[in-house]
């Protein structure tokens, strides 16, 4: 598969998913919610919740491009080894979304 391949693929899959809530949500209790921001878009986070499992909750999966290959990356230990979520929040760029828990008007940028 082609590197333009999986990123059109991903992309479409976004526009999909982008927009809806894909939490789980029957028999979970969550604290009250509070906004970030996106690439500029309101999101919902909940305490608790990690940038990377906000972003995804909200459809987004690509996060960054690979440096050397240009290759779309998002999460995929999801435990802090492979740097594959990095993002930039609050101006501070290769944050790890997946060990960094969202906080109330944290200001996250993709970095594709
Ligand atoms: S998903 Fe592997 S470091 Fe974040």
């Amino acid at each position: 598969m082609s590197n333009d391949l999986t990123a059109a693929s991903l992309k479409r899959l976004e526009k999909v998913s982008m927009g809806n809530d894909l939490r789980i949500q029957q028999g979970v209790t969550r604290g009250q919610p509070f906004q970030i921001q996106v690439n500029g878009a309101p999101v919902t986070a909940y305490p608790g919740e990690t940038i990377a499992a906000v972003l995804l909750a909200s459809g987004w999966q690509m996060f960054r491009h690979s440096a050397l290959s240009g290759e779309p990356r998002g999460p995929f230990c999801g435990m802090g080894l492979c740097f594959d979520c990095l993002v930039t929040v609050n101006g501070q760029p290769n944050v790890r979304a997946c060990v960094t828990f969202a906080q109330p008007g944290d200001l996250v940028e993709r970095q594709i």
